[in-house]
């Protein structure tokens, strides 16, 4: 089966074109227009301007990713979460060619989509996750754990409290000065800073560690932001070396929790797979350290995109719609922005 995919949930204008291979997804093409330099001089996401970006993007994004493939099968959009306004010109959009064409309608929910992502191969030899597993998603808009015992069973199974991790990564960022989006500038500064500088920093400076000592799957990284903020206002200078520090510091914190948290959910759920998924699930250092931790336990198997499939993309909901039958997609979002019914 050949799908066209559309996501359009946020600042990036997205289309894909995947085929099912070999057990999992290969991608045909795989097209994203983003409009985060328009937003980075605002330093974060305006939804009018993305809304009206999204308008400009679709249909040159939509012929860009087909032009090699006339023939498919469904189309598959983004339905929700996400913002309001940048939805409803993908979902339009998918909704009047799968009427001009003539073809099924596939909606997807866009954290099911993150989490898909997993299921995009280039071999048909490739390892695959193997269920049951434990989802972390780790994205500006959310930081969930997901139980999902088969690909029609998924359960949320913790998440944060207040901030989602990529939205503390970057307000952070803005608190150093860094431009939008913060998270890659702060992984880039975090690497910049070798272990002995930043152990020397962090006897004077540690950050806290929020609920890293509860037992819960809960987070909280509104504090984290809070605890920067303070560094800031003692460091009398604010110069690249020390925002370096900072950035380093903030992110040995967020991993160390999230590395206590995935331990506490592979105790609980005992999965057979580890899947990392969402834009922060790019940053270096918290991939090799969520898979050096779920990799001390035996016979676990851990999963994170490519780089490229991390942030929003449309192979991810092609993904989706292939993998999973449409109409047991589960909604993770308490709140879906969107839904089509
Ligand atoms: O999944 P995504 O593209 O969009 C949402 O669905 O939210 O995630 C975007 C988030 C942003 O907060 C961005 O700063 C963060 O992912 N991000 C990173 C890195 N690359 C993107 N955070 C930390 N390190 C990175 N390398
Ligand atoms: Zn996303």
């Amino acid at each position: 089966m050949k799908v066209l995919a559309i996501e359009s949930t946020c600042d990036e204008t997205a289309a894909s074109v995947v085929e099912s291979f070999g057990g999992g997804v290969k991608v045909i093409s795989s097209i994203v227009a983003s409009s985060v330099e328009i937003h980075s001089k605002y330093g974060g996401i305006i939804p009018e301007i993305a809304a009206r970006e999204q308008i400009k993007s679709i249909v040159p994004v939509i012929l860009e990713a087909t032009k090699d493939s006339p023939l498919i099968d469904a189309i598959a959009v983004t339905y929700g979460p996400g913002l309001m306004g940048s939805l409803l010109v993908g979902v339009e959009t998918a909704k009047s060619l799968a009427w001009a064409w003539k073809k099924p309608l596939i909606e997807v929910n866009h954290m099911v989509a993150h989490v898909m992502a997993n299921w995009i191969i280039n071999n048909n030899d490739e390892l695959l996750p193997e269920l049951p597993a434990i989802a972390l998603i780790i994205s500006g808009g959310h930081t969930d754990f997901v139980h999902i015992k088969n690909i029609n069973d998924w359960k949320l199974v913790g998440g944060t409290r207040d901030d989602a991790i990529g939205e503390a990564f970057d307000k952070v960022a803005r608190l150093l000065d860094f431009p939008y989006p913060g998270g890659p500038e702060i992984d880039k500064a975090s690497q910049r800073v070798n272990d002995d500088d930043w152990k020397s920093f962090v006897k004077t400076n540690k950050m806290p560690r929020p609920l890293i000592n509860d037992n819960s799957l809960e987070m909280s990284f509104s504090g984290l932001k809070a605890a920067v903020s303070r560094l800031i206002t003692e460091e009398k200078v604010l110069n690249i070396h020390n925002k370096d520090l900072i950035a380093r510091e903030f992110s040995e914190a967020v991993s160390e929790v999230l590395v206590s948290k995935l331990n506490k959910a592979i105790e609980k759920y005992q999965p057979k797979s580890v899947i990392i998924a969402g834009g922060v699930a790019a940053n270096g250092k918290l991939r090799e350290n969520l898979r050096t931790e779920t990799e001390s336990h035996t016979g676990i198997k851990f999963f994170v995109p490519q780089i490229k499939y991390c942030g929003d993309n449309a192979a991810m909901v092609g993904a989706t719609a292939i993998m999973i039958p449409n109409t047991a997609n589960p909604n993770l979002s308490p709140n879906p922005s969107l839904e089509i019914v």
